[in-house]
């Protein structure tokens, strides 16, 4: 049984605890909140112990794996912790609230040896997976444009408002567009060029449109969460080819060719889940794929590919620079 320490038992703590829940071999043996009462009922029916604070847990959990799902300014200190502790580490996204910050785990990680996953969740994402196979693949020529688009309410589940909190979150652009701009680094590299648009409703940035240029096509990449609360979480993306376009929008992922516009089918895992709404597993999406990709790391003791400590910091630092250059 991998034993995983989860600190951090908000919003995207209970998610992945409603993940490990479905991952077999895997237990949360440790939770850690500040508010007692947001671990204790996520340890609900379990044996799990309860800590009071991350280094709590760091310090004195019999753990395996260590799981930070903070507040992105607690990243960085808390993931150098646990990374003395455990050979495996999976810290949310934004890596961290700063370059410096990203910087040093990567620092603490070498000196370690520590295995450290960055929940840039979109590279695990069914759809963006596809899309990530088609590009690769060719088979629809070559690219002439793209974009894609992540809208949202504004964010106002956050412990004491951090999310709201520029200093503390990096607002809109470093919390929910970096998504999308670590899937294009992803695929498409360095951009020969960013220009970026934001802007800044009252501490926050709130907007933020940019363009990434490259030799032979353009990729807008668009994040809010200025949208009011009655909108829809939105996340959308359309990719033209020479060939045909790929759309992922409206809630249809669609291949639209010269001849036939056809869905594209992705294969969603039906299990009868356990603790989240919807019950099965496919309803926590590329969370729980890329949780099982770390856990499965840890089990046969393999070094983590995906959406590894650097790449997490370099999308950090490109998006940091977005925002200074908007
Ligand atoms: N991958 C995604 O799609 C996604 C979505 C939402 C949030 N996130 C990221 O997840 C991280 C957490 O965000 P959230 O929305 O869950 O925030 P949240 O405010 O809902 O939860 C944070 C929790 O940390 C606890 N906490 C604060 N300091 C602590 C400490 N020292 N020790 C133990 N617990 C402490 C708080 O009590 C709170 O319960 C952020 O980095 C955020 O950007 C990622």
């Amino acid at each position: 049984m991998l034993k995983v320490g989860l600190i951090g038992c908000g919003f995207m703590g209970t998610m992945h605890a409603n993940c490990y829940k479905n991952i077999e071999g895997v237990e949360v043996v440790a939770f850690a909140d500040l508010r007692r009462e947001c671990a204790e009922k996520l340890a609900e029916g379990t044996k799990a112990e309860i800590y009071a604070d991350g280094y709590d847990l760091i310090n004195n959990a019999d753990v395996d794996v260590i799981d930070i799902c903070l507040p992105t300014y607690l990243h960085s200190e808390y993931a150098i912790a646990a990374m003395d502790k455990v050979k495996y580490v999976f810290v949310e996204k934004p890596v961290a609230l700063t370059k410096k910050q990203g910087a040093q785990m990567i620092k603490a990680a070498k000196k370690t040896g520590a295995n450290v996953q960055v929940g840039q969740v979109i590279r695990f994402w069914d759809e963006y997976v596809k899309l990530a196979e088609i590009i690769k693949s060719g088979e629809l020529g070559k690219i002439l444009n793209a974009n894609f688009r992540r809208l949202s309410p504004i964010p106002t589940w956050g412990w004491n408002d951090w999310l709201l909190k520029n200093e503390l979150s990096g607002g809109a652009a470093q919390d929910l567009h970096i998504h999308d701009m670590d899937y294009v680094l992803s695929q498409f590299g360095k951009p020969n060029k960013i220009k970026s648009v934001k802007n800044i409703a009252g501490e926050q940035a709130s907007y933020i449109n940019s363009l990434l240029v490259y030799d032979d096509f353009v990729v807008s990449v668009e994040g809010t969460w200025a949208l009011p609360g009655t909108h829809p979480f939105e996340a959308t993306f359309r990719v033209v080819f020479e060939k045909g376009v790929v759309e992922n929008a409206g809630g249809k992922f669609m291949l639209y060719t010269t001849d036939k516009a056809e869905e594209i089918k992705i294969e969603k895992q039906e299990v009868a889940g356990d603790g989240f709404e919807g019950g099965n597993v496919s309803d926590l999406g590329g969370y729980y794929n890329e949780l099982v990709y770390f856990t499965d790391c840890a089990k046969n003791n393999t070094k983590v590919e995906r959406a590894i400590l650097c790449d997490g910091a370099s999308s950090l630092n490109y998006v940091l620079e977005e925002i200074k250059n908007a």
